[in-house]
């Protein structure tokens, strides 16, 4: 099976296409045939080892120093079960299944992931792409947002309301019934009212920090508005869920939280019941896939290219069965 394989840290050029073994499940483990993964953030970084400041020793130590351990990159797909392992008992051969597969891997057209990993059942009116561009934003946002006890009714501001954990912030904000402020720049404006932001500041004409309206939970995934900056724009009670912080903003949070505010931060817990939760949501057509670009297998390269630039709208898609748009 081919499967696009990191010999070391660096650009693009790094990534190669390779024939490796065929994989087999292991007791517990599904064998899928993956026919829809998406290039993230988190891949263009493991790639790059382009870390938050204070990250990269620890993410040598956890990665592997020179080049990542796990060779084959890629978290969100979707795809069908073609084998299970001994013992599996959530799903079976045929499922069409869709999720975050725990330890990479979803750059290749064959996976092997636990069937306790985070996936779930596609939903039947997704298809494949859509499916595999929904769990790395919305996982997030609903780890933090459970961190973070967002509640109905509640003003919430997300800065960097156009990437992947945006469009998902602001979506599952509004499922709860919070009201939606969102951060970008002007060209994506339309895009995030779409989704349901009921008010837009463009970063670059305004700084939300600088006064104006103040909010219970303010959504950073894009780390220009560290605690300093966004205390200024919480309420009372309002909580910093800091999804892109660097270290020493991770290590100062519990201190930060000893006050009136609580900062969130640090690495999010994928869950299946989540999973779940994001199929339901996309069934309902509550939480809609936002899909920028599509690339070939073979134009995985030219992917984690565009993901570099730092601009992409939502999610990029590689179609790895080559079924098109
Ligand atoms: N804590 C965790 O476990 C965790 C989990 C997931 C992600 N993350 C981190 O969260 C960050 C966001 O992830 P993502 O996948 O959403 O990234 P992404 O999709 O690559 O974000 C790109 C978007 O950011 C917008 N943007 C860039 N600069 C901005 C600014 N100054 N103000 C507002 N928006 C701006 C861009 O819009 P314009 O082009 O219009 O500027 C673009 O639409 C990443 O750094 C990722 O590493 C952390």
């Amino acid at each position: 099976m081919r499967a696009f394989v990191v010999t070391k840290y660096g650009s693009p050029d790094v990534l190669a296409l390779r024939e490796l073994p065929y994989p087999v499940p292991k007791p517990g483990s599904l064998l899928v045939r993956v026919r829809a993964c998406t290039v993230t953030s988190a891949d263009c970084r493991i790639r790059g080892l382009n870390v938050p400041r204070g990250f990269r020793q620890v993410m040598r130590l956890a990665l592997g120093g020179q080049a990542p351990r796990q060779p084959v990159l890629g978290s969100e797909f979707a795809g069908e079960v073609i084998g299970v392992g001994a013992g599996v008992t959530r799903f079976a051969l045929g499922d069409e299944v869709f999720g975050m597969s725990a330890n990479l891997g979803a750059h290749a057209e064959l996976l092997v992931v636990r069937e306790t990993a985070a996936l779930a059942l596609k939903p039947a009116s997704l298809s494949f792409a859509e499916a595999a561009s929904l769990p790395f934003g919305a996982t997030t946002m609903l780890d933090f947002y459970r961190r973070g006890r967002l509640a109905p009714g509640e003003q919430v501001l997300v800065n960097g309301a156009s990437g992947a954990v945006g469009v998902a912030a602001i979506q599952l904000a509004v499922a709860e019934g919070a009201a939606v402020t969102a951060v970008c720049s002007g060209a994506n404006a339309e895009l995030v009212r779409s989704l349901g932001a009921r008010h837009v500041i463009d970063y670059s004409r305004e700084d939300f920090t600088l006064g104006g309206p103040r909010y219970d939970i303010i959504v950073d995934a894009v780390g220009t508005a560290p605690f300093a900056r966004s205390r200024l724009a919480l309420r009372p009670g309002g909580r910093l869920l800091a999804v892109l912080a660097d270290l020493p903003a991770i290590l100062s949070a519990p201190w930060q939280s000893l006050g009136n505010y609580s900062v969130i931060a640090g690495p999010v817990s994928e869950r299946a019941s989540d999973v779940q939760r994001i199929a339901e949501l996309a069934a309902s057509g509550t939480l809609r896939p936002v899909i920028d670009r599509w690339f070939a297998f073979e134009e995985l390269p030219a992917a984690h290219r565009y993901v570099d630039t730092g601009r992409k709208r939502g999610s990029v898609v590689i179609d790895v069965a080559g079924e098109g748009r």
